[in-house]
């Protein structure tokens, strides 16, 4: 199988795993009893807040380990909504946001916040006269925009937006879930308050996220209990998944080091070049110049996306359609609308996604694949538009 749906989910790094074992066996125990063996527990836990802070340029006591990204932005979101309260304040965010932004802000609306979502260019990235405008029109309150897209990759305006929100007395929170370890983000240069990570997007396992907190703001934590991450987020500490979080950050620190995923790129790059100039009716979405290495985003006309997908599954290559949570909808998603992609090229696009695992044979065989798939469904779709699918295989 090939893999290249690494924006759903990216394989669990070997070193990662390795790193995690021992805290599976032999040192299971709880960080914060008295005795001498929990001490390498603790110690192991705050290694990993070090490594996870080095990553984005913060201090270790910003760094509060959550459940998963979505924990994260819940976390924020829900106390921003208590610190600020409905009365007064706004919450602007933007139309392209993951869901685990739009949700919470949704039911803030339904209790009476009032809440302003700015649209994209056709590039997919934030108008920032409109985010200027909402920023200016409120009297308090707090953003949250994304800092890279999750189904086309590219890469926000978020030292602006940061600097617009800061400027107009509103909070800055970022979902960086899919630029943390893909690109460098340090908040030391981008004056955000909050800042969500999620462990499995950077080859640490799934059930693990971290948000940053900047040293001062006000939070209200959302899970209260016996005090563990100083407060902020009760609940005895996911030791082995934190541990393997912490080996990820080093990972994605060096790589991004050495050069930022240069083959990566490379690959990605290939992969775009060959199927626009081997394959008709191939548009390449999303701004060209702000993207993250790791995201092709590709309309084939005449081509349903779900009908490429399910070829390709058959092929041996996983690859998505939009988003993980927008599979099987059978509609345009939220971000591609906001970008102006009409209906019909909507439905007829991949989210194609690398990682560094990711091979040059792989992507070539891949390129193959895709071009098959799409012979072969047009033929069946006749062609032209976008019918509905009888035959896979
Ligand atoms: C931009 C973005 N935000 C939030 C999430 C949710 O993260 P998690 O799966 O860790 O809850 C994802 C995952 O797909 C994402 O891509």
């Amino acid at each position: 199988m090939i893999y290249l749906d690494n924006h759903a989910t990216t394989p669990v790094h070997p070193e990662v795993v390795e790193a995690m074992l021992p805290f599976l066996r032999e040192h299971f125990h709880n960080p914060s009893s008295g005795y001498r063996a929990s001490r390498v527990v603790k110690k192991a836990i705050a290694e990993a807040r070090g490594e996870v802070a080095d990553l984005i340029g913060a201090k270790e006591e910003e760094i509060v380990f959550t459940g998963c990204g979505t924990e994260s932005n819940n976390m924020v979101l829900k106390s921003l909504a208590r610190v600020y309260g409905r009365k007064n304040s706004r919450v602007i965010t933007s139309k392209i946001e993951h869901s685990a932004v739009l949700r919470p802000c949704q039911a803030m609306e339904d209790v009476g916040f009032t809440v302003e979502r700015c649209g994209v260019d056709a590039g997919g990235r934030l108008d920032l006269v409109e985010f200027k405008q909402a920023c200016e029109g409120a009297q308090s309150g707090f953003a949250s925009v994304m800092w890279a897209n999750n189904e086309t990759g590219v890469i926000q305006p978020i030292s602006e937006a940061s600097k617009l929100a800061k400027e107009n007395g509103l909070a800055f929170h970022t979902d960086a879930i899919q630029a943390v370890g893909k690109i460098p983000v340090n908040v030391a240069q981008v004056p955000v308050d909050f800042l969500s990570v999620s462990g499995h997007k950077l080859h640490a396992p799934k059930g693990v996220g971290a948000l940053f907190l900047r040293e001062g703001v006000r939070f209200e934590p959302l899970i209260r209990g016996g005090g563990q991450e100083a407060g902020r987020r009760s609940g005895t500490e996911n030791v082995p998944f934190i541990v393997g979080l912490g080996k990820a950050a080093a990972l994605m620190r060096a790589a991004l080091a050495k050069g930022g995923h240069a083959e990566l790129t490379a690959n990605r790059d290939h992969l775009e070049k060959r199927l626009s100039e081997e394959v008709e009716g191939v548009i390449l979405n999303g701004n060209r110049d702000h993207r993250v290495p790791t995201c092709a985003h590709i309309s084939f006309e005449g081509c349903e996306g779900d009908g490429l997908m399910i070829l390709l599954d058959e092929a041996g290559v996983q690859i998505s359609t939009g988003s993980a949570c927008m599979t099987g909808k059978q509609q345009a998603s939220h971000v591609q609308r906001a970008m102006g992609i009409s209906e019909n090229l909507a439905k007829s696009s991949l989210r194609i996604s690398f990682s560094s695992f990711t091979t040059r044979a792989e992507t070539e065989e891949a390129v193959e694949k895709i071009k098959n798939a799409v012979r072969k469904l047009r033929q069946v779709q006749g062609g032209s538009g976008v019918g509905p699918v009888t035959v896979y295989s």
